[in-house]
């Protein structure tokens, strides 16, 4: 009879198991012309949404929208420092849930990239690590340290245990495609010398004895150990090609966009450019591209990295923070995406030609082993529109700067500078039944203890900020005393404070002497009058970080507080006093956030003021407290902040993030109009000038409960006015498009309002843009009715534009329509 010993049985059904796992789950392989998903050759288009930069209850909206844009894949960072705050202990509930946020892409049936980094960059508070990690013992971050190294592995491996035991993995059957170890490290590794290569080396033999069955993957590293794929991060990544020649051509990250400091513009990348970008990539042989961001969405909490990244990450994205379609983007990049997939099978499978048919101009011909093709035509100038004449294949004109997709070769399915998708322009509502005018309730931040100068830590020296908070909070208090015998030097003195960063409040003797931020988030020198007396005097310095720096090489290292710097009175005839090596006291945090003030249920029994006709404006370190009706629907709610200073918000307990509407943008540096062409640059196309750079700050809907009993609590830090607070609704205001005889005509207002009025409406040669559209030199006279009949009343409406619609069939020449509506 036949016996196995066994141990020979647990080989042979390893051995089965295998086989299943090869034949039935997924397997992602690939060559150089595309990713191989259980036996089919694709190309990909991906989006970055990153799920705790939204609430799990937008999570299916987002992911739907992806997929009705046109999108394969959804790519996120995992962020290290939301997962595990304290060493060892992990928090992966609400939106903090990824494997909820794969299990949803998978349901949409849709793939995933997890970049496990665990370094994320991503204007991320500190790149993604958790604070406590810099004050390890001998730890040194991102380089061939064994103390970081094994923190990273006990990380990675946390992460993919548990994406491995939820079959996330395709190899496993679910979604995941590609995994990402680090973030970059070639940009940077220079400067760790050989411990950087090592490091490199490591992290490749790390992430490949995890054994996830996928292909992992190295953004911007040149060097990446086979088999891992390098890949290219940038605004463009046409000339990208990877270590290997058999690895497929990667845009891990297209920034479609770009984000947003406090003090800073809004910056804008057109339509036509990033649809330029990726017609480039696809043109010279690319296979997958990834959006950054698809939905860039909010950094709620403190978890906006820096310095000084703002609560909103919108980063021009095809949906818009609050999950919205960005117009004309989204639609415009869809119909590339149907476009280039008409292609897919001869682009994969397909060989290469380059035609430089002069004057910046390139045909790119892709034929497959039938003979078929799928062509590429590029105007690479970027002032000179072109008209090319393919012979049999036809006449194309080819804007400067685009690229025409050609099905077949000779039939153009898309041209990246030729917008047919409608313009929407957002505007913010007050909604008439919410209560616009808020009730304020108020009271100082409690600070007997640090105007006494008493703390709960005393240090001869000045010490690193986020090495004492641990980044739990953006506060310190730094306090000590001095003894002053003479008053003729010391009742006109000067406070001199050389800080790291990145804002200072002074105290002295209980009275507030003035508060400076640094323009950049880095070193600054505070100096304020301030007068001693005689005896004892109490200095009192409250420091505040405004998130922690996320980029660069040793940006970990980078430090904040008064750490290193000088702390000097300055009397008559230049005396000097230095403090710096004095008995310093140190608190962290507020006392009202140790109160948790903003909590529905703070930690102990709390009196607000609330006689509303007196509340304190432009007074430091002020609390807020107001009730506020839900706005009724279901358009994205926003609190309005003008007249606040700087500090931070949250809505029934939630953190809604930090606020600086205070801060004024340049009042230069803006354009109404936008020209697509040349190279982005993120100065080029930005708006918001000489505005607060964020004005309006994200209430998820899902944060309100839906009556007249929700609670906004205000922290302001420098001073404000609350007074014109107010709630309002973000919704589709006009719509737009304009495109030309042939083409889809789709219009649509958002949240169930239809449309109300045709603003305007020419067949014809209509010039101008959305908001100042002209009726050309002819149109056909009734245009508007006719738009009118076929929209008006209606959410969306739909057309193919054609001569015969407006009663010209037969005549001549081309025709455009140009259509502004209200919804
Ligand atoms: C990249 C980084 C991303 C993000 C981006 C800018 O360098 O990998 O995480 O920070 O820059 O938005």
């Amino acid at each position: 009879m036949f016996t196995m010993a066994h141990s020979s049985w647990i080989e042979f059904l390893l051995l089965i198991s295998f086989f299943i796992t090869r034949c039935f789950a997924g397997e992602v392989t690939y060559d150089s012309n595309a990713l191989i998903i259980n036996g089919e050759r694709r190309i990909i288009f991906s989006g970055a949404v990153h799920y705790p930069r939204s609430t799990v209850e937008m999570w299916p909206d987002i992911i739907q929208k992806a997929k009705d844009g046109g999108l394969d894949a959804i790519e996120t960072y995992i962020f290290w420092n939301r997962h595990e705050p304290v060493r060892r202990q992990y928090d992966f509930s609400g939106n903090l849930d990824f494997i909820k946020f794969f299990k949803l892409i998978q349901e949409a049936g849709l793939y995933g990239i997890i970049r496990i980094g665990p370094y994320a960059c991503a204007e991320w508070n500190y790149g993604g690590f958790p604070v406590w990690l810099h004050n390890m013992p001998g730890i040194e971050l991102r380089t061939d340290n064994s103390v970081y190294k094994n923190e990273m592995q006990i990380f990675t491996t946390k992460i993919v245990e548990m994406t491995k035991e939820t079959k996330l993995f395709a190899s496993q059957g679910g979604p995941i495609i590609l995994a990402q170890i680090e973030n970059e490290y070639g940009d940077i590794m220079w400067k760790y010398g050989d411990a950087g290569k090592a490091y490199v080396k490591w992290c490749a033999q790390m992430a490949l004895a995890q054994n996830i069955g996928v292909p992992w993957i190295m953004c911007q590293q040149r060097d990446a150990p086979q088999p891992i794929i390098n890949t290219c991060n940038g605004y463009y990544c046409k000339n990208f090609q990877p270590n290997n020649p058999k690895s497929p051509k990667m845009f891990t990250e297209n920034w479609i966009g770009w984000f947003q400091k406090w003090g800073e513009r809004v910056p804008h990348r057109s339509a036509e450019d990033s649809a330029y970008s990726v017609a480039r990539f696809f043109q010279e042989g690319g296979v997958l591209n990834n959006y950054y961001m698809y939905h860039g969405g909010t950094n709620f909490g403190r978890t906006a990295g820096g310095p000084y990244i703002t609560t909103s990450y919108e980063y021009d994205a095809p949906l818009d923070e609050y999950g919205n379609l960005n117009q004309p983007k989204w639609g415009h990049l869809k119909q590339m995406h149907a476009a280039i997939k008409l292609g897919e099978k001869i682009l994969t499978n397909g060989t290469r030609t380059d035609k430089d048919l002069g004057n910046a101009i390139k045909l790119t011909t892709y034929t497959d082993a039938t003979g078929a093709r799928f062509c590429f035509l590029s105007n690479t100038d970027d002032k000179t529109d072109a008209n090319v004449d393919l012979q049999q294949d036809g006449k194309y004109f080819v804007p400067a700067w685009s690229v025409t997709i050609l099905d077949g070769c000779n039939k153009e399915v898309f041209n990246t500078a030729k917008v047919n998708s409608q313009t929407s322009v957002k505007v913010k509502k007050i909604d008439d039944d919410a209560t616009t005018k808020l009730t304020w309730a108020w009271k100082m931040e409690p600070k007997k203890d640090t105007m006494h100068g008493s703390g709960s830590f005393k240090a001869h020296k000045l010490l690193e900020q986020k090495e004492l908070t641990l980044d739990a909070s953006d506060y310190l208090w730094y306090m000590t005393s001095v003894d002053i015998n003479d008053t003729s030097i010391w009742s006109n003195a000067t406070l001199r404070v050389d800080t790291m960063g990145h804002t200072l409040h002074g105290y002295v003797n209980k009275r507030y002497v003035g508060y400076k931020f640094s323009q950049w988030g880095s070193k600054f020198t505070y100096e304020k009058q301030v007068s001693l007396k005689n005896g004892t005097n109490i200095i009192t310095l409250l420091s505040a970080t405004v998130g922690l720096p996320n980029y660069g090489a040793r940006f970990d290292e980078i430090k904040t507080g008064i750490t290193d710097g000088v702390v000097q009175l300055i009397g008559k005839n230049n005396v000097t006093m230095d403090l710096s090596t004095n008995l310093w006291s140190y608190k962290v945090g507020l006392n009202g956030e140790r109160k948790r003030l903003y909590d529905l249920k703070p930690r102990t029994n709390v009196s607000w003021y609330t006689n509303s006709s007196s509340y304190p404006i432009g007074k430091p370190m002020t609390w807020y407290k107001a009730n506020f009706k839900s706005p009724s629907g279901t358009n994205p709610v926003v609190i309005d902040l003008q007249g606040l200073g700087k500090g931070h918000a949250w809505v029934n307990g939630h953190s809604i993030g930090r606020y600086w509407p205070s801060w004024i943008t340049a009042s230069n540096g803006c354009s109404d109009t936008c020209d697509y062409r040349g190279n982005y640059a993120k100065e080029k196309c930005n708006t918001n000038c000489g505005n607060p750079s964020q004005r309006w700050y994200h209430v998820p809907r899902s944060f309100l409960n839906n009556n007249d009993n929700n609670t906004i609590v205000l922290f302001e830090e420098i001073g404000g006015n609350p007074q014109n607070v107010s709630f309002q609704t973000v919704t589709t205001g006009m719509i737009c498009a304009h495109v030309n005889e042939g083409a889809q005509l789709d219009l649509s207002c958002q949240g169930g309002q239809v449309i109300s009025q045709i603003q305007f409406a020419s067949f014809g040669n209509p010039k101008g843009r959305c908001g100042s559209f002209k009726k050309g030199s002819w149109e056909v006279i009734n245009s508007q009715s006719i738009v009118e009949a076929t929209c008006l009343g209606k959410s969306s409406c739909g057309f193919t534009v054609t001569k015969e619609m407006f009663g010209i069939a037969g005549v001549n020449g081309i025709a455009k329509l140009a259509v502004q509506a209200l919804c």
